[in-house]
């Protein structure tokens, strides 16, 4: 039977690797996701219009969003629902939304493209690659890094998104003045989160700590479970020199 991947073989690539090398350490591994109809016609109707292929070549956010709106890029949305909310709420940014589930890719997909929004694009690829082969240094106005996979257990910290690499990579792609939100609900990594911003010479934490809330962000659906459990959620927020 034809799956989606036929149609849009595109869809079916998440990392750049190779056929037989070895893969690198990722700092997610892929849920099976079986597609409910309302997801594949999203996929049909609006991949076109609001989806962007990886290739190795820098992206031209002007001709993408067809304005010069400063550019957020969000790392792991999940399943949209926030970041659905935030590119309507805040329409004076533009939005790049990086996930590899592709249930949770589908589903966002299909929130923008009925709402027909204009300012935001996804990609279905992992963020580390995106960010070294197609954004542009000093380009990006801000990160959304909303409860990253926290990996608990220490044989698995290496796969934790927040680490040195990622944050200088994050760092170098940041306009003067750009900023990386980043929350979660596992307090060790939100202090790991504070430590590393804290070795990149060009990020600054303007509190010097843990920061309050912004009253923008929607509870996301991660968050939300974290809440039930009654575990702190603790925001990060450092800016580019
Ligand atoms: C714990 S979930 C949180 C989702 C959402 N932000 C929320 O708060 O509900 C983290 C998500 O990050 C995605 N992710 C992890 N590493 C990624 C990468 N390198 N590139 C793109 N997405 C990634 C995972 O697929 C997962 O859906």
């Amino acid at each position: 039977m034809d799956t989606i991947f036929d149609e849009i073989p595109s869809l079916a690539k998440v990392e750049d690797r190779e056929f037989g090398t070895p893969r690198k350490v990722k700092s997610f591994v892929l849920r099976s996701s079986g597609l409910k109809p309302f997801q594949l016609e999203a996929l049909r109707l609006y991949y076109s219009s609001h989806v962007v292929e990886f290739q190795k070549e820098i992206l031209d956010f002007k001709a993408l969003f067809g304005n010069e709106n400063p550019v957020i890029i969000e790392i792991g949305f999940g399943m949209g629902t926030s970041s659905h909310r935030i590119a309507k709420d805040r329409n004076e940014y533009n939005y790049l939304g990086l996930e590899v589930f592709l249930s949770g890719f589908a589903k966002l997909l299909s929130l923008v493209g009925n709402d027909g929004l204009s300012n935001i694009r996804l990609m279905r690829f992992d963020a580390v690659e995106v960010l070294t082969h197609m954004v542009a240094d000093s380009s990006v106005a801000g990160f959304h890094i909303f409860f990253p996979d926290p990996w608990p257990k220490k044989k698995h910290h290496k796969r934790r998104l927040i680490q040195e690499p990622l944050a200088n990579l994050m760092a170098s792609k940041l306009k003067k003045g750009g900023y990386i939100y980043s929350v979660t609900d596992w307090e060790e990594y939100a202090y790991q989160m504070l430590d590393v911003f804290a070795k990149v010479p060009s990020l600054t934490n303007p509190f010097g700590g843990f920061a309050p809330p912004k009253a923008w962000r929607p509870t996301t659906s991660f968050e939300q479970k974290g809440l039930e459990q009654e575990f702190p959620i603790n925001e990060v927020w450092v800016e580019k020199q």
